[in-house]
């Protein structure tokens, strides 16, 4: 899925960038680009590098990454304000 708009910018790209180690969201941020045009899309990648992070502490071992895509619509929606993506 498509979290930065701008810079097209996937959430697996931001879950890549946590498993790869950086160490915060402003080292993801400026790793991969989003964030640096309208701004729009922080929160959203914000709660991917979360999500990331809990999946990753929860199963040390494993890749982390959530077989559905790090990050659902509807916590994409929320992150945006948009609670319309909940059913
Ligand atoms: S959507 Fe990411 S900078 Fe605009």
């Amino acid at each position: 899925m498509i979290v930065c708009h701008c810079n097209h910018v996937t959430d697996r790209d931001v879950a890549r960038l946590v498993r790869a180690g950086a160490p915060d969201a402003d080292s993801v941020l400026a790793a991969c680009g989003a964030g640096n045009a309208c701004g729009g899309c922080k929160p959203l990648v914000r709660l991917i590098i979360e999500k990331e992070r809990r999946l990753r502490a929860a199963s040390p071992d494993e890749e982390g990454l959530d077989p559905q895509g790090s990050i659902s619509r509807c916590e994409a929606g929320r992150a945006s304000d948009d609670e319309s993506t909940c059913a």
